[in-house]
Formats: structure tokens, sequence, C-alpha cells
């Protein structure tokens, strides 16, 4: 097939990759805005653009244009027709095509037997933006009526750009160029945003940011035989990702414009090494955005030392795992205002969006407020995980029921009340099976952890906040990991277990339900009292509303919060949420005191029982121990007949 050997006249920005031309398809239901966004490209780029409409034969315009959807049939002829011309067109040089291509098979028809670099570009948006779009628009044989069809046949795309057409056109033309356009390899690529660390999550954040246009510089370090040729290997295996890669830091750095915004996703400690390092390359006005788990004190520490030269550093709590960062994070910031406004371009464009199509990131305080908050977000992470796993032993050990049981019983909780994401996967782990055996039966039962559950901890204790259940979790991933000591002991102590009674699942549903609320309770209580402390002004709606969606958190109980922190911030004191409790503190206690008979372990559970029990006791026995520490140690008490609360040191003994 003849080829165009290096470029058309007048085409100043095409590339040639191995002689290849490329086709710019641009993709989406009608009224998405395919053709003005393809025109304005192509005429940008002084490529040909053409309509996919404009190959109709007139029985396929006239059955739409009297009200009925096209089948499979009607554009299979189409299809094969437009194949035809680009296969013809593809020989001479770049071009745009807008066609709607709803179905993968219409997509492969499309580019059947084509020599050509294929560039997809996806317009995606809601139903209701574009019927208005729709209504609005004169003079297409497409009847607004049809759009339904549409959005019914239309199968989300795997790879290809996805973009928002939400978005202005002229937006959406530049992100196309600078996705598709600006050659890696060409010496005027100018990266715009650099990311610091290719692991697992840096990766993902790497290709989310490119999927939005966003033209990158990435770095990854050399450590030879572990970490050798990074960022060259990433972008080989992802050539759609526009950026330059490096494993020299100074370089990576001189390839950022001014101020540099740089992103870090490296795993603590190696992030003191890295901030040794890329400090003194830095230079007034830049920014740092430190997405790893770091400890909030820690980045005080860093954001202090960064400030001494001048350099913002924005201590970022980035959620949702690999998959997360991929397709949108929970991205919660914390550092200062003036850094945060440069650099939100980026973060809010890569975020979840929430119900409302609301971004799932926003900038939560000063300092170490955003790891501090990502930190307890684990910490509530933690215990909502361990209360999955005492249940899962439960249902297990004492009510006698197989993996794929409980996934059917778990399934049936998945409602809006109950429903999260880690509910979710639990589901999925239940029913997993390889060889026809349950895959979870097979995963050894020793729990690990990498640091944020025991800081969140630690700092709940240093601040005096009573968040049990996370302690509790904790606490029950240790007691995991002392496998030796714990077959030993299981022969000393058999217990009654199991005792097979059957509890109702409802009981059980509901003691979950009530387990959850107070977990939350206690997760936006530690964020208060760290509030409180820090002077933080922690706005706990906005951060109920960024947990809606993208982190591990995420849940039909989360979509309820930030209007019941709105309302009161300590939830159990919530009108609703007090309903709610009300009704399911019989179910905890009778859970509680089921596992407790049987010989299970449910710390989770008892903790939350427990510390309901203790907050809804108005005479605690705290006397005996305030008497007990002045009787020992003289440490005072003060007496309940004394108003003005004085203090006194008795001597107790008669
Ligand atoms: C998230 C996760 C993430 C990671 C935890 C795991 O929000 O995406 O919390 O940060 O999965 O760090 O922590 P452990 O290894 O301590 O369980």
């Amino acid at each position: 097939m003849p080829r165009h050997p290096t470029g058309i006249p007048g085409c100043a920005n095409s590339q040639y990759i191995g002689g290849m031309a490329k086709i710019i398809l641009l993709a989406g239901v009608s009224g998405s805005g395919k053709t003005t966004v393809g025109r304005l490209v192509a005429g940008r780029n002084g490529m040909l653009f053409y309509d996919a409409d404009d190959f109709h034969p007139a029985e396929n315009i006239e059955k739409m244009r009297a009200g009925q959807a096209l089948d499979d049939t009607d554009r299979a002829g189409w299809l094969e027709r437009i194949n035809r011309f680009l296969l013809h067109k593809s020989a001479g040089g770049d071009l745009v095509l807008a066609c709607s291509a709803l179905k993968n098979t219409y997509r492969e028809q499309l580019v059947a037997g084509l020599q050509a670099e294929i560039c997809w570009v996806f317009l995606l948006g809601t139903y209701e933006l574009i019927a208005r779009r729709m209504a609005a628009r004169s003079g297409h044989f497409m009847p607004p009526a049809l759009l339904r069809s549409q959005f019914d046949i239309f199968e989300k795309p795997e790879s290809g750009l996805l973009l928002d057409v939400s978005e202005p056109p002229e937006l959406l033309a530049k992100r196309i160029e600078n996705h598709y356009f600006l050659n890696k390899m060409k010496p005027n690529f100018t990266p715009e945003f650099g990311l610091a660390g290719l692991g697992v999550m840096g990766k993902s954040l790497a290709r989310n940011l490119a999927g939005r246009g966003f033209r990158l510089a990435l770095f990854n370090r050399e450590i030879a035989g572990k970490e050798e040729n990074v960022a060259r290997d990433f972008l080989g295996q992802h050539p759609e990702v526009a950026a330059q890669g490096f494993n020299d830091l100074p370089r990576f750095v001189e390839s950022l414009p001014r101020p540099r915004k740089i992103l870090l996703m490296i795993p603590e400690p190696a992030t003191n090494v890295f901030t040794d390092e890329l400090l003194p390359l830095l230079a007034p006005g830049d920014i740092v955005i430190d997405g790893g788990n770091a400890h909030y004190l820690e980045t005080e520490r860093r954001a202090a030392r960064a400030a001494a030269r001048g350099v913002g550093w924005l201590g970022t709590g980035v959620s949702g795992g690999e998959q997360g960062a991929l397709t949108g994070p929970s991205i919660m910031v914390g550092g200062a205002a003036a850094d945060y406004r440069q650099v939100k371009i980026y973060l809010e464009n890569i975020a979840a969006k929430g119900p409302g199509g609301r971004v799932c990131c926003t900038r939560v305080g000063a300092d170490g407020a955003g790891h501090f908050v990502k930190m307890t977000h684990n910490g509530i992470e933690y215990a909502e995980m361990q209360l999955l796993a005492e249940l899962y032993g439960f249902l297990r050990d004492v009510q006698g029921l197989k993996n794929s049981e409980m996934a059917d019983l778990l399934e049936t909780w998945r409602d809006p009340k109950t429903d999260s994401f880690l509910l979710e996967i639990t589901v999925d782990i239940l029913r997993k099976t390889e060889n026809g055996q349950s895959l979870l039966d097979l995963v050894r039962d020793e729990a690990s952890s990498k640091g944020t559950g025991s800081w969140a901890v630690e700092a709940a204790a240093g601040l005096g906040f009573p968040a049990t259940m996370m302690a509790a979790a904790l606490f029950a991933r240790y007691v995991s990991a002392a496998k030796t000591e714990r077959v030993q002991a299981a022969q000393l102590y058999p217990g009654n277990k199991p005792a097979r009674t059957k509890m109702s699942l409802a009981v059980l549903k509901k003691a979950y339900q009530t387990a959850r609320i107070i977990n939350h309770h206690q997760g936006f209580g530690l964020l208060r009292a760290a509030s409180e402390h820090y002077g933080w002004q922690l706005d706990l709606p906005a951060i109920a509303r960024i947990w809606t969606n993208g982190c591990i958190i995420r849940s039909g109980l989360m979509n309820e919060l930030p209007a019941c922190l709105r309302k009161h911030p300590a939830l159990l004191f919530h009108p609703k949420i007090q309903r709610r409790v009300r009704a399911g503190r019989g179910a905890l206690a009778r859970f509680c005191a089921e596992a407790a008979r049987s010989g299970q372990a449910a710390p989770c559970f008892l903790a939350a029982s427990d510390f309901l029990n203790s907050l809804a006791t108005a005479a605690a026995p705290a006397n005996l121990i305030q008497a007990q520490r002045d009787y020992f140690g003289a440490h005072t008490i003060r007496r309940t007949d004394d108003p003005a609360g004085k203090s006194f040191h008795v001597n107790w003994k008669n």
C-alpha cells in the first residue's frame, strides 16, 4: 500500500510514525459534539475532516428521520463504505473522522485492514446534557427521541482518549492534540506536569493524567537489577501516554517549565532520600505534591524545609488503589491554598466524580491536614475491613456457611444503605474459585499492614480521642500475624466453638449496619479532634463528599454523610442516625453476645457495641479510677457535691 512519505503540505503538526498516517476517530452518541470538535482539530492541524453521517445511504437517513433507530444490518453497509473510504484516504495523509461507532464491533469494522495510526477519541456525557444539546440544534435528520436508543447500545470503550463533553470544544481539541499530536520523541515536546515514582499508583496516575490530555515528564530512580529503565519501559508499553521519561533527576526537573509542578508517588521511607535530592534542584515558586501515604507530622517537617527554599509542599492523600488511580481516585490535599490553586486543574481533572458530578478532590486544610485526613480514611478502612472479616468468620465458623453461600447472602445486602466498595469486593472474593476450590480458603490468615492504621491509632491516642474501632481492627491484624502462637493457643483453649447456632441474618445485617455507623462516628470524630487541636478548620461534610467515590471507603452510608454532618458533626447525635442506631443497638448486642458465647473473636463489633454503651452511660464508673489514682498517687479528685470543681486529695484508709 502506498504511504505518504513525510507529511502533507500545510500540515505542520503532522507526525508520521514509521511512515503511517494518523487517523483521529471521534466517536460518541449523536449530539456529543463530534463534528464541532473534529472540525476544530482538523482545522488547527491542517487535516482533512470527514463526517460519517455523509456516508449513510438515503434509506438510513429516511429511517432515522422517521424516528426509527438503525439496527446492525442498517449500519453494516454504512460502516463498510466508510472503511473502504478510509483504506483509500489514509494513503494520502492524516485525517479526522467523526462517527458514532457505538459498539465495539462497529469500531472494529471501521478500522479493519487500515495501515494507519488509529487514534480513538470518545466524547462522553450524561444523557440529560446531550439531550438538551440535541433539542437545541436544528436542521439535523436525527430526532432527539432517538438519543435513548444510542445510549442503550453504546459500549463503554476500554481504551482510547475519553473526554467529557461538558468541557468547551476548544479545550477538548487541545486535549486531543496534547494526547495524540505531541510526539514524545519530538525535541520541542514540553511537558507541563512532572510525576516521580512509577510504582503501581504512579503508573496508573500517569495514565490517568495523560488520558485527560496533560503532557507529562515521568521520573523513576535507577537501581541496578531492581528498577532499571522503568520510565522508558512504561512509555514503551503505553504509547498513548504523551510524556518524556527520565531516570536522571536533574534532567527530569529541568524538563519542566517554571513554576514546576511535581507529583511524588514514592513510598515511605524512600521519600526522605528523594526529598533531600529533589529540593536543591527546585526554585522558588515550584510546587511539590506528595501523593504518597506520609505521616502528617513528617509532611509538616518536609513542608517547612521546602518553604525555606520558597517551594510549596502539598501533602496529599490519594485513595483508590491501582484502579482508582487510573479511573479516578479521591484526593485530599493539605497545604497552602495559593499552591493548591496552581495545581488543582491537574488534580481535579483526574479525580473521581461523586453524586451530582462533583469532583472528589479538595484542599482539606493547611500543613499536614491532607495526610491526616488520608490516615483517618485508612483508620476507618481498617475497621470497615475488620467488620467484614469478623462477619465472614462468624458465618463460616458459627453459622457454618460455605463461601459461595456467604457471597449470595452478602450480595443481597448491597442495598443503598448497606452497600460499599469493600462489601462489593468481598462478594467477588468469596466467589473466586481456582480449579473448583474457593481461592479464599487458600489464602494465609495473617494480615499485614503498611503503617497508616497504626499512625491513626497513635494519633487518636495522642489527641485523647477514643477511636476504639480502628484500634481493635489494628490489633486484630497483629493478633492474626502471630500465627504460631495462635495455633498453639487453639490447642490449649479450644473453647466452645463452633456452637452452630443460627442467628437470624436480618439481625446480623442490622448489627453490621450499626457497627459501621459507629465506625464513621469515630472516624469523623477523630478528624474533629485534630481539626480543633491543629486549628485546621476541617470541613467534615466536604471530606465526606470527596469520600463518596474513588476511595476505598466509598459506600451508600458515605453518600448520606455530607448532609448528616452538615446538620450535626457528631453523627450519633444526628436525629436520623439516632433512630437507626436505636433500632440496631439490640442486634449489635445480640451478635456480640452470640460471638462471645461461641468463642468467636469479634473485636471490632465488640468495640462498636462497647463504645456505644460507654457513650450512653451518664454515670460512668470512672469515679473509682479517680479514687484509685488519688489513693496511690495523690492525683486528687473532684467532688460531685462541690460546684466549684476544686481538687482534693483524700486519705482513703479509714
Ligand atoms: C487507599 C488505601 C491505600 C492502601 C493502604 C493499605 O486508600 O487507596 O488505603 O492507601 O491500600 O495503604 O494499607 P495497609 O497495607 O496498611 O492495609
